[in-house]
């Protein structure tokens, strides 16, 4: 026995209905998709999963036409017909069904349907709250079906290639214990042991590394991840993370296994031919060049120029006191950008504002090689000269200048780069993959606003990621400076995964735990089961999670994480269809011995 290909109550899915069907009685069913009633002859349009077909019902067929007069937007029908081809002049080139109809011997209504909240269709005007209300009804539009066959056919390619290089797909517990990802944790409590609780897993780290120790040597897994933490267009409290380890193997095996990865999952649902190897940039390349560790490399140009020296001994005043306290000046020159009008610069100038600059300096370098600017009257002609060079801007291009403390004035002006990219349309087509390589081990606490432990550093990754072999003895002697032998793969600006090699040895990963200020006790409380499993004869490991629903976002061409997710939460971390979260009863939080504190009071 085998399934029948289209259900046994279908012969046919009626999207896939063409000339060659012409004549054949065929039996389909679906939605009514839109219904034009002229009385005496009725069309609808009936929309299964695999497109729409036109159905007609006329008088030659009296109880179909009456069928076909009461059914209404979005019942679901069965009709049994004979596909005949249309009228010259009656086709539809826009449809894949478009040379044919089905001339309705019967039509039987499966199932009645409320009023649709909106119109299925791609182009409507509706608030995203409605749509997540009625994701039944919003995941019926063609956009976000195709969306889902996207991400289906995406999965099975990963899986594909997983299986074909004998990676073992292994499921990892989501009611565990925390798992520093550099987020806050979902707790579960428990009822049998009342007063405790599980943690939702950030991601499958520490037990991907236990795999690797189990003897596994190659894992994978499609796994869910769980972070509490501000929503953002790319980031939602749950989603899904292609998850790999690798055992006896370095850095270079987990690249060529991501390129070929990639490259296979955009061949395959896109037709897409992936140029590998992708470019590799050190941290600090992409950095200092891009003000970013996640480049969009599809901006040609638009490099960052960094003005600490020219401005050694400036006398504006701006610079000057951002250089004194240890800060630094970077600038963006943009080509043809002194087209701008003084408005535009003063709209940038809010812009920067509201990332928290105190302010944008902006230049425009004229034919004589002066610069107009609010600021050129407090600038020496060397250090027009200094700007003009280090920027390598010509005549007829703006400069734009931040100053700030030294990350920030970096970061805005990476920000600076995407915006005006966007902006003035600088943005190429198709798609930029590359490696971000060589990050530090630790930065300061402060620049990344999270700690792991009690100490001002923090892991660029996360605490398990081994230092480079020369940084292996001595990271503590120069945190900011230490190498992690660390990997990320960006395209067009997205960090779509991040990896790296793992500490093996248990006394480096112990030394990292206390140079974090994570205490010998708390390290055995938090991650014991890491150490025991380290003690216990670890091989050289390491691996990489990509994003899943972001790898989505960039072949579906979205912007929006929520698009590619069928049941997605709000920016509140909502679920607008099952509302969720939800209150406790009385009797659950006693069984896990829980007590609600009073709600804070608003004033
Ligand atoms: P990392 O934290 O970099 O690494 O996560 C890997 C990838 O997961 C995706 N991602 C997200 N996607 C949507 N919403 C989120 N909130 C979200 N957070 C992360 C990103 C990211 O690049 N255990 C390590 C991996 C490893 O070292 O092997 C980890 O989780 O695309
Ligand atoms: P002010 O001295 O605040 O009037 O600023 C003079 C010019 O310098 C204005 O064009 C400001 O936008 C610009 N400016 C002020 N602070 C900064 C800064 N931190 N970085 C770059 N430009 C700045």
């Amino acid at each position: 026995m085998s399934i029948t290909p289209h259900g046994s109550m279908r012969s046919h899915a009626g999207g896939e209905l063409r000339a060659e069907h012409a004549d054949e009685t065929v039996t389909i069913a679906g939605w009514v998709d839109t219904r034009r009633d002229h009385g005496g002859v009725a069309f609808l349009d009936l929309r299964d999963r695999s497109g729409i077909v036109q159905v007609v019902a006329d008088p030659e067929s009296s109880d179909a036409l009456e069928a076909a007069h009461r059914v209404r937007s979005e019942w679901v029908i069965r009709v049994t017909g004979t596909v005949r081809t249309r009228p010259e002049g009656m086709r539809n080139p826009n449809l894949g069904t478009g040379d044919i109809e089905v001339a309705a011997t019967s039509i039987e209504v499966l199932s009645e349907a409320a009023t649709p909240p909106f119109p299925v269709e791609d182009r409507i005007e509706v608030s995203e709250e409605l749509r997540l209300t009625h994701r039944y009804v919003d995941l019926r539009r063609p956009r976000m079906g195709e969306i889902l066959k996207l991400r289906s056919a995406a999965t099975s390619a990963i899986r594909r290639v997983m299986d074909a290089n004998g990676f073992l797909d292994v499921e990892t517990p989501i009611l565990t214990r925390a798992t520093p990802e550099g987020a806050r944790d979902f707790l579960v409590p428990s009822r049998l042991q009342p007063g405790e609780s599980y943690a939702l897993p950030q991601s499958p780290q520490l037990f991907k590394q236990l795999l690797m120790v189990a003897g596994v040597e190659r894992y994978y897994q499609i796994a869910r991840c769980f972070r509490d933490e501000n929503l953002r267009a790319d980031r939602q409290p749950e989603f899904t993370q292609l998850d790999i380890e690798l055992s006896f193997g370095d850095q270079e095996d987990v690249i060529g296994l991501v390129e070929e990865l990639l490259a296979s999952v955009w061949r395959e649902t896109l037709g897409v031919q992936v140029e590998a190897p992708f470019p590799r940039l050190t941290y600090a390349e992409a950095m200092e060049r891009f003000g970013s560790d996640k480049p969009d490399l599809r901006i040609d140009g638009l490099e960052l120029a960094h003005l600490d020296e020219v401005f050694a001994d400036t006398e504006v005043g701006v610079f000057k006191g951002v250089l004194g306290d240890g800060g630094s000046v970077v600038a963006l020159a943009l080509p043809s950008g002194g087209d701008m009008t003084r408005r535009a610069f003063d709209e940038l100038v809010e812009w920067a504002k509201r990332r928290g600059a105190k302010g944008l300096a902006w230049g425009v370098v004229e034919e004589d090689g002066t610069l107009r600017s609010p600021l050129s009257k407090f600038m020496s002609e060397a250090e027009i000269a200094g700007v003009i060079a280090t920027t390598g801007a010509s005549a007829g291009d703006a400069i734009f200048f931040g100053a700030g403390p030294r990350t920030f004035a970096r970061d805005l002006m990476g920000a600076l780069r995407n915006h005006l990219a966007a902006e003035r349309d600088l943005i190429g087509e198709g798609f930029a993959f590359c490696w971000v390589v060589d990050a530090p081990m630790f930065e300061p606490v402060e620049d990344r606003g999270e700690a792991v432990g009690s100490t001002a550093w923090t892991p660029v990754h996360h605490p398990f990621t081994a230092p480079t072999p020369e940084w292996i003895d001595r990271f503590e002697e120069a945190p900011g400076e230490a190498l992690s032998n660390a990997y990320d793969v960006v395209c067009n600006g997205y960090e779509l995964g991040g990896g790296s090699i793992r500490i093996h040895d248990r006394e480096v990963q112990e030394r990292v735990f206390r140079f974090l200020g994570i205490s010998d006790e708390d390290a055995q409380e938090r991650f014991g089961f890491l150490l025991r499993g380290l003690a216990h004869g670890a091989p050289p490991h390491g691996g990489i999670a990509l994003g899943v629903d972001r790898i989505v976002m960039l072949l579906a061409d979205a912007t929006n994480i929520r698009d590619v997710i069928a049941f997605p939460k709000t920016q509140s971390g909502a679920c607008l269809l099952t509302d969720a979260p939800a209150g406790y009863e009385p009797q659950a939080l006693a069984d896990v011995g829980l007590r609600l504190a009073p709600k804070p009071v608003k004033d």
